[in-house]
């Protein structure tokens, strides 16, 4: 496994790579939601590249960058075994030197739900993505289910900035007790990793009435209100029944459709969702 961290180690290695190539981006202090991309990355593509690079750019100037949890030595032995061909670990400089103005946007798609809660946030991944596209050429790039409209805007951008990649979308890796896997987890006690359990359970209740037949998508978002507001440490931000590939709030659900919520667990914040239909 090879582990670069300049922008011309990883050019020579990549062009050193014949067949196809996976890309799993990483903020990094990867758990087994990280690892279950790479493997469907392993299985699909002739080489794997990970990159683990935590983007200033996406992170508001209230949130957890500078906190935000690191261990490369961890990160690196949970690859290894994995048949990971390479690693790039880019510096913030490689990424955005000094007189950095170029910023990659997607428009109506990033307006609600978490663009809504973190202006700005978007602007600055669909900016690291595309950089990370150009700088590893990869045949296909794999993203996460659990942060759902991230897929779903990286899909968009892809489409419209005509990268040849296919985007994949990988199932969310949750805990027994169902709490999907988060590098933020790590920072509940032991009270708040136990409330946390909440956002699994408003998802299945809301699923359970789709399940029996209701389609009010205000009665689903009432029911996953309802679970929230039973478990006090959990402060909701918001609940959303939304069309799954335009992410605009529904009235009536037909067709897929993607439940999903941000809930503050003490001062975490957490996401999750489920896709029905
Ligand atoms: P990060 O939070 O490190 O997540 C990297 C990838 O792992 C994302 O595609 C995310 O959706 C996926 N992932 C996280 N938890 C998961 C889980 N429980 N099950 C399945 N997949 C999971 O998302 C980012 O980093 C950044 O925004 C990034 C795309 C790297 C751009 O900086």
């Amino acid at each position: 496994m090879k582990v670069a961290s300049s922008l011309s180690d990883l050019r020579s290695t990549r062009l050193s790579l014949d067949g196809t190539v996976g890309l799993v981006p990483t903020m990094g202090y990867l758990h087994e939601g990280h690892l279950s991309l790479v493997r469907q990355a392993k299985a699909e593509c002739d080489h794997v590249i990970v990159t683990i690079f935590v983007n200033p750019a996406q992170f508001g100037p209230n949130e957890d960058l500078s906190k935000y949890p690191r261990d490369l030595e961890r990160d690196l032995s949970l690859l290894r075994p994995l048949g990971v061909d390479v690693v790039w670990t880019p510096s913030a400089e490689i990424m955005y030197p000094p007189g950095y103005q170029t910023w990659v946007e997607v428009e109506a798609l990033t307006k609600g739900l978490e663009g809504a809660m973190r202006p700005g946030h978007f602007r600055g991944v669909t900016t690291v993505v595309s950089k990370l596209f150009n700088a590893t050429q990869p045949h296909k790039a794999y993203f996460g289910q659990k942060d759902a409209q991230q897929a779903a805007v990286i899909r968009q951008m892809t489409r419209d900035l005509n990268f040849p990649i296919e985007i994949v979308v990988c199932p969310t890796q949750r805990e027994v007790d169902g709490l999907a896997m988060s590098s933020r987890n790590k920072y509940l006690n032991e009270a708040e990793r136990k409330a946390a359990t909440v956002l699994f359970r408003a998802l299945s209740a809301a699923k359970e009435l789709y399940e029996a037949g209701e389609r009010d998508a205000e009665k689903l978002r009432g029911r996953m209100k309802e679970v929230l507001a039973s478990e006090p440490p959990a402060q909701m931000q918001y609940v959303s029944c939304a069309d799954y590939d335009t992410l605009e709030e529904l009235d009536m659900v037909k067709g897929k459709t993607l439940l999903s919520m941000a809930v503050f667990v003490g001062k975490t914040r957490l996401i999750d969702n489920f896709v029905l239909g």
